[in-house]
């Protein structure tokens, strides 16, 4: 067999292509991204890129070195001669930290709105929704620690997923504190575990000591099991006067806006950076475990990763979810678009002229030619095939007269159009 492609990714595919179901539409993806780009634009944010690996260190230090993603899941970069210190970026938010820094964004307005979207890397267990190479959208605010901004952002998450048409989105808010209410909580978690030492998957072991908060994160039944018998108090019952405070501006400004949402004691996340407002968008389409998107504060995560204080805000959808939970709802995506115009000639001589004619118009109208002559019957069919509205013929007598004959492939209609009018056509 042909070598395949690996375990995880997916192919983003032409119109039409046969095997769809295990691979993306290229154009439903840009759809979406289309989607978020115009969005998020009318709010102010801007378009950033950073590059697709970084060095190891940035990762560990902003993800956070208790989190599965940092212990588990990294993808290592080694080229020849090198110490292998870089990784595919598991997520885009340290990166784009680190180019703010890097780049003196902070000199712009604040707080500068930025976003992004392209391919993520995490060596997961492969299944329905999860990937190894996945894309997101991304959007990130810097230089303000106001809920209005916190606001805004939960906002915006739901006018992408409103503007793509999705119905059945429920938002999950909650805050997970500053680093002190952690610091209590984690230490109620420790005491509350410690005795149960024994029933805990090894992970949570290992969790235990170092960051307690994501056991209630775990994947195993039987941390889950614990959990659910031990009746955990959730993050939200030990948040401080200023964080609850902040969570609960957040709702007021929320309900203003009649944007719904449930507040959800459990939401923890999986990245080490959140501080305060932390949340989820779910859709039944993509499984009950997991996400659409998520976000939150990371107002630590500057001096982390070695800058000044620089507070912030953001959140990321999974694009291949977005295009699972669009299909569940069955929303229906914009059409394949083929040209606008398939032109082809009769004879061999006037080929060149035809090609010529096409590439003219190529320069204002999706415009096809036929790359050798071809009977009118053939020429028609291979028109729909391509899904061109107007098939053109070109014969001797059309090259003669500067006209050519077209046929509209939906209506039927036929008429003898001159080439000068070819700028007019619908
Ligand atoms: P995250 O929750 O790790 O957050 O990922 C955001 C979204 O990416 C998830 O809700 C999910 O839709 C998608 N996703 C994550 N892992 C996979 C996977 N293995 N396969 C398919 N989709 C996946 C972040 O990445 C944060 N950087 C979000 C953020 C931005 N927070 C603040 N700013």
């Amino acid at each position: 067999m042909a070598i395949q492609r690996p375990k995880g990714t997916q192919d983003h595919l032409p119109d039409g292509s046969p095997k769809l179901s295990t691979d993306i539409r290229a154009s439903a993806f840009r759809h979406v991204t289309e989607t978020a780009q115009r969005v998020l634009e009318r709010a102010g944010a801007q378009f950033i890129s950073t590059p697709l690996f970084e060095e190891a260190d940035l990762v560990k230090r902003g993800v956070g070195g208790s989190t599965d993603i940092v212990r588990k899941e990294m993808f290592t970069v080694y080229y020849f001669g090198d110490h292998g210190g870089f990784i595919l970026r598991p997520e885009g938010t340290a990166g784009i930290v680190r180019a703010y820094l890097q780049n003196g964004l902070k000199q712009l307005p604040a707080p500068l709105k930025l976003w992004t979207h392209g391919p993520m890397f995490r060596a997961e267990n492969v299944q329905k929704g999860r990937l190894r190479q996945f894309h997101q959208v991304d959007y990130e605010v810097l230089g303000s620690a106001d809920a209005l901004v916190d606001a805004e952002a939960v906002a915006l998450m739901v006018d992408v997923v409103r503007e793509l048409g999705l119905k059945n989105v429920r938002v999950k808010l909650g805050s997970i504190g500053d680093p002190d209410d952690r610091e209590t909580y984690n230490t109620y978690l420790r005491d509350l575990f410690s005795p149960h030492l024994e029933r805990l998957s090894d992970d949570s072991k290992d969790r235990l000591t170092r960051n307690p908060m994501r056991i209630l994160d775990s994947k195993s039944a039987e941390d889950q099991h614990l959990l659910t018998e031990l009746k955990v108090r959730p993050m939200l019952d030990f948040l401080g006067p200023e964080a609850a405070a902040h969570f609960g501006q957040l709702q007021g400004y929320l309900k203003d806006w009649n944007i719904e949402f449930d507040v959800d004691p459990s939401i923890v996340r999986g990245l080490d950076y959140y501080r305060r407002t932390a949340w989820e968008l779910h859709h039944e389409g993509v499984g009950a475990k997991s996400a659409l998107g998520g976000g939150g504060r990371y107002d630590g995560l500057s001096e982390q990763l070695g800058g000044p204080v620089v507070p912030g805000i953001g959140w990321a959808f999974g694009i291949e979810r977005l295009l699972l939970a669009l299909e569940a709802e069955g929303v229906s995506l914009p059409a394949p678009r083929g040209p606008l115009l398939y032109l082809a000639a009769l004879d061999e001589e006037n080929v060149p002229y035809a090609a010529t004619l096409a590439r003219k118009a190529q320069a204002f109208i999706r415009a096809e030619f036929a790359y050798r002559a071809m009977k009118p019957g053939s020429a028609f069919k291979d028109a729909e095939r391509r899904g061109a509205v107007w098939a053109g013929l070109i014969g001797s007598e059309e090259a003669a007269n500067g006209t050519l004959s077209l046929k509209n492939m939906q209506s039927g209609e036929q008429k003898v159009v001159r080439v000068e009018e070819l700028r007019e056509l619908q």
